[in-house]
């Protein structure tokens, strides 16, 4: 492998975010918005080039599952062509590609959790244009190592976790759809994997690569995610709301989710020894550290 810093896209993403937090003493490079833009690949090359890195972790992502129902090219630029662009820099450059991916490449039909053996079949753009983008990375580069996760959260961005805390201090009472389900993944977990497999490769040992499942312990639906968040956040002191199982037909979006995108994590055991924690677990963790946030409290009035 070649000399170089580890280039780390997404910018101030959720998962970008994290791994910057956990990349401790190691010389890293963060890309985000306007300066890397998959919408800009002349620039963009540009900078790899600059930087040239001998590792990228590329966190960047078109993540607006309903808003890339109708900005189809834009999900496709950043979660296809972005990442073949970043694949095919790697094998020419001798660098190496960590990508991520999807539980959303599943239609959830299949009433267990999915292995990287099963056939994916996206049921909406963002999920068929992440699919597209493991295809051609693993074309370009075979030896990229691709972890698809699942219902991401952490303590910053946008994400359920958080939506779920904020409209505890405007609410008592909620609906939630309960008919989904998956596996709940807290950024920092996801990172500690990615910064092992970092380890794994920085060591010279031999490196298992292709796609990988890489989740939470366990599982749960939305509801069930509520549920925690508002208990853990209950014993810091916030209000807890009551909160109503729907079905996901009474929550209509633009675009339908898998029912069950549980995702079986064995492959990366393996080949890692790596197992994420069990979700309940950082979803506790991750509460926990927002309820010390002032601004996510309940004031006495918010409550209706
Ligand atoms: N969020 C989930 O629930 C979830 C679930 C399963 C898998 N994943 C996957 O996990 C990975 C990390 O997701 P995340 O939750 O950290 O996403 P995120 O918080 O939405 O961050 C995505 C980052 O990508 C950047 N980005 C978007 N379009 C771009 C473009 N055209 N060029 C360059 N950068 C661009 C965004 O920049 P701006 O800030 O400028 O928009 C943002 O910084 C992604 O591969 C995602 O598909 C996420």
């Amino acid at each position: 492998m070649t000399a170089g810093p580890i280039l780390i896209t997404g910018g101030t993403g959720q998962l970008a975010q994290s791994l910057c937090d956990l990349a401790g003493s190691r010389d890293i490079v963060r890309a985000g918005r306007p300066g890397f833009d998959f919408d800009d690949p002349d620039a963009l090359l540009a900078l790899l080039d600059r930087v040239a890195p001998r590792l990228i972790l590329n966190a960047a992502a078109y993540t607006a599952v309903d808003r890339a129902e109708t900005d189809r090219d834009a999900a496709w630029r950043a979660n296809a062509d972005g990442p073949t662009l970043l694949a095919r820099w790697c094998a020419a450059n001798q660098a190496r590609l960590i990508h991520v991916s999807t539980d959303y490449v599943f239609d959830g039909s299949k009433g267990a959790p999915y292995t990287e053996a099963d056939a994916p079949n996206p049921i909406g753009v963002y999920g068929a244009s992440k699919r597209e983008g493991e295809i051609r990375v693993l074309s370009e580069l075979p030896e990229a190592v691709i972890l698809r996760t699942s219902w991401v959260y952490a303590a910053h961005g946008k994400n359920f976790v958080r939506t779920m805390l904020n409209a505890a201090t405007k609410t008592d009472r909620l609906r939630v759809v309960g008919d989904q389900i998956g596996c709940p993944t807290a950024t920092a977990d996801l990172s500690a994997a990615i910064w092992s497999i970092v380890a794994r490769i920085d060591s010279g040992a031999a490196v298992e690569s292709g796609i990988f499942h890489a989740a939470g312990s366990g599982s749960t639906s939305w509801h069930g995610l509520a549920e925690a968040v508002f208990a853990e956040a209950a014993r810091h002191g916030s209000n807890r709301p009551s909160v109503e199982a729907i079905a996901t037909t009474d929550w209509p979006t633009p675009v339908r989710r898998p029912a069950d995108s549980r995702l079986d994590c064995s492959r990366l055991a393996a080949a890692y020894g790596i197992t994420l924690p069990d979700w309940r677990a950082s979803v506790a963790a991750t509460v926990a550290l927002l309820c010390r946030d002032d601004s996510l409290r309940p004031s006495p009035t918010a409550a209706v």
